[in-house]
């Protein structure tokens, strides 16, 4: 049996969570605490780095008493502490790890340097113990990427975006149209009345062969359409506004599955026995991109999972599950453990361009 505290703070997102595993049976999470800052960056438009990592320093001590406590263990009990040691902003990440090598210090207990990635990466081992190798879509408001998973250290980006992340595109858009954020649970609601035909909203980089997509043009075509509505009728009606929204989540649904078909037959080449596609991320609460996403699956006979939201969001119960399977396999890191901006979960990709607000897409 493996018991591992997590810790995660590289966004604007503090949490602690507790996750135990006994060999052939399910994990079990017992705690998962989430603080988020939201509040704290309202007024800003994005993260502002130094008020996130003054926040995660603040929290950081409480969350983590949280997670013992309600896991019902005293630190002792746990076998190692896991903590996201990048990629993110560099100052929440720091926190993170210092707090990490406090405890560490503290009880003797060995130190896991867990990528942040690879905590969203692996999820669908903690929710469904999935078998490698899978494929992995993480969409959200500061990734986007396909990955093949053929273990818990090995993963290969097939591609990604190479601008915004579809969540920032989505949380654009909400600005654009004074609705509220976050953006892609207000674009959703308001698409329902919607009709995705009005506008013509382009397909971006489906002309080009990959994986590869980019979402910022549909930003642009937004932005563009918004003000025609506006010269026409001297403001937006609450149609426009359903009809845009309907048009644009069409267009980032038709780019992203679209290319889910292409990471899907890439990935199939590989001839997995129990072939997995899944998805993480706050994008992929979104039940036009999920629904497409199923009918893809379903006609290639692949298991689509998608862990439940709160699972799909930062939390720090994913990086406590890296922490179990990087201790399984003896990778444990001593105190000159350093934090990292950026840290690609596959080193021999091409390096990514663009940075969103979010920070580092690595
Ligand atoms: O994974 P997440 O909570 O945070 C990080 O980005 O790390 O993702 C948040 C993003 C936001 O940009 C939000 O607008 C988007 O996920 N999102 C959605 C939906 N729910 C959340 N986008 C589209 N449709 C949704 N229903
Ligand atoms: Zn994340």
């Amino acid at each position: 049996m493996t018991t591992i505290l997590g810790i995660e703070s590289s966004c604007d997102d503090t949490a602690a969570a507790v996750v135990r595993h006994d060999h052939g049976a399910m994990p079990d999470i017992l705690s998962s605490v989430v603080h988020g800052q939201t509040t704290l960056h309202a007024g800003f438009g994005g993260v502002v780095p130094e008020i996130a990592a003054r926040a995660h320093a603040e929290k950081l001590d409480h969350c983590v008493e949280r997670a013992l406590a309600d896991a019902g263990i005293g630190l002792r009990d746990c076998d190692a502490i896991a903590v996201t040691a990048g990629p993110g902003l560099i100052g929440g990440v720091m926190s993170g790890v210092m707090c990490a090598k406090g405890l560490a210090a503290g009880s003797g207990l060995p130190l896991i340097g867990v990528n942040h990635l690879a905590g969203h990466a692996l999820t669908p081992r903690l929710t469904d113990m999935a078998a490698f190798p899978y494929l992995m879509l993480l969409v959200s408001g500061g990734h986007c990427q396909f990955l093949l998973v053929h273990s818990a250290t090995r993963f290969t980006r097939l591609g990604g975006t190479i601008d915004d992340a579809p969540g920032e595109a989505f949380d654009k858009t909400a600005r654009l149209l004074a609705l509220p954020q976050p953006g892609g649970p207000s674009v959703e609601r308001t698409a329902l009345a919607g009709d995705p035909d009005r506008f013509a909203f382009p397909r971006p980089l489906l002309d080009r062969a990959g994986m590869d997509m980019s979402f910022s043009g549909l930003k642009t075509a937004l932005l563009r359409e918004r003000d025609h509505v506006i010269a026409a009728h001297g403001g937006l009606r609450t149609g426009d506004r359903a009809d845009l929204c309907a048009g644009f989540q069409q267009a980032v649904r038709d780019v992203m599955v679209e290319k889910s078909r292409r990471a899907l037959a890439e990935y199939l080449t590989l001839q997995p026995d129990q072939p997995v596609f899944a998805v993480a991320g706050g994008v992929a609460a979104n039940t036009a991109i999920r629904d497409g996403l199923t009918t893809l699956c379903a006609d290639t006979g692949t298991r689509f999972l998608a862990p439940p939201l709160a699972l799909c969001t930062d939390n720090a119960a994913m990086i406590a599950w890296v922490g179990i399977e990087r201790f399984r396999l003896g990778l444990l890191d001593g105190m000159d453990l350093a934090a990292r901006p950026r840290w690609p979960l596959d080193e021999t990709a091409a390096p990514q361009l663009g940075s969103g607000k979010k920070g580092a897409k690595a």
